[in-house]
């Protein structure tokens, strides 16, 4: 493992103003995605969906420092025979590819999750390296509920995920850590800064005892919000007041990137709290981006699986990418958000 390598790979996927396109979907959620505009989940609309996304300009060249990669992704040929990782590539971004299995129900844990994928991974990762990925993410998931998370889950879960960086740092790849706290569920914000805390101090514990070098990994967390169903939704200022002070007390300095999920917030509302976010003093880390469903909801509706829409998606994404990188640098404003892509 060459650490400088690795901690230059974080640094250019989250270079000011610059954050991560989550385009990693698996077959079963993509299809989820297509449903809702009547798109058929072939290999070709897939393919086509995606070569749109990694083909609009300006978005991929000035915004965009990382594309997560589905395994089918990664191997597909655009329609002139292209690979679409040369197309990343050549937009001066990174390519990655999500390594986990999935979530599965987590033995002695009722309604909680363990992600699966260690087994092989050694050598998935070689061949993923060759080609081309130099970064990868593996989603814990956890969600609060009467009793729940558990410490079993919020240990096993930690677990897993500090074995999976430390392979992808073995193999020369930077590993994205993603413990997601979900939104479902009507609970206070309270309640989500106090999970969140915990999850992330058992993550960046077991990180050190799996030797994980901090400088060559990028945090993918949950913002500190309420659940989607709790009467009281804070103000964006409370939000990224809470995430930050969260953060600070569980991130080191050393870690180069934070790049958030956007877990089911509205597009507006992930842009806002990011922008807020930069906007507070004294950040050690880079703070930035790593949307799949905020990015990508308003491309996929004008799309709609139309050829003849594909302008006006890519318009329609290259806006939302803009609206992600004045956030990052903490300048994004509603007169931003409102002039039409
Ligand atoms: P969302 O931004 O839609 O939550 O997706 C990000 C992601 O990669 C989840 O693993």
């Amino acid at each position: 493992m060459n650490l400088d390598e690795l901690n230059a790979i974080a640094k250019k996927m989250v270079a000011p103003g610059k954050g991560i396109l989550a385009a990693d979907e698996s077959t079963g959620t993509i299809q989820k995605r297509f449903d809702k505009i009547g798109v058929e989940n072939s290999e070709d609309n897939r393919r086509d969906y995606r070569e749109l996304l990694f083909r609009t300009d300006t978005a991929m060249k000035q915004h965009i420092g990382g594309v997560i990669l589905f395994d089918e992704t990664i191997r597909q040929k655009a329609k002139d025979g292209t690979p679409l990782v040369k197309l990343i590539t050549d937009a001066g971004s990174t390519p990655g590819i999500k390594v986990d299995k999935g979530a599965v129900p987590l033995a002695g844990a009722p309604n909680e999750t363990i992600t699966e994928g260690l087994d092989g991974l050694r050598g998935r990762f070689v061949e993923y390296h060759k080609l081309g990925a130099r970064f990868a993410k593996w989603r814990g998931v956890y969600e609060i509920a009467e009793g729940n998370p558990s410490h079993d889950a919020i240990h096993a879960n930690a677990h897993a995920l500090a074995r999976y960086a430390a392979l992808a740092q073995e193999n020369g790849i930077v590993p994205i850590v993603e413990p997601e706290l979900l939104m479902d569920g009507d609970h206070t914000i309270a309640r989500c800064e106090g999970v969140t805390e915990w999850i992330l101090k058992e993550v960046f514990q077991e990180l050190y005892y799996a030797d994980v070098k901090l400088e060559g990994i990028i945090l993918k967390p949950n913002m500190v919000v309420p659940g989607k169903k709790c009467p009281k939704q804070n103000s964006v200022e409370e939000v990224a007041e809470r995430t930050i002070k969260v953060l600070k007390r569980c991130v080191p300095g050393a870690v180069p990137g934070i790049a958030f999920l956007s877990g089911g917030q509205s597009d507006e509302d992930a842009t806002a709290h990011l922008s807020a976010m930069n906007a507070l003093p004294s950040l050690p880390w880079a703070l930035t981006f790593s949307y799949g469903r905020a990015l990508q909801a308003a491309p996929q509706a004008a799309w709609s699986g139309k050829a003849e829409n594909v302008a006006k998606a890519q318009a329609v994404f290259a806006h939302r990418a803009l609206m992600n990188s004045l956030a990052a640098t903490g300048k994004w404003t509603k007169d931003a958000e409102k002039k039409v892509a």
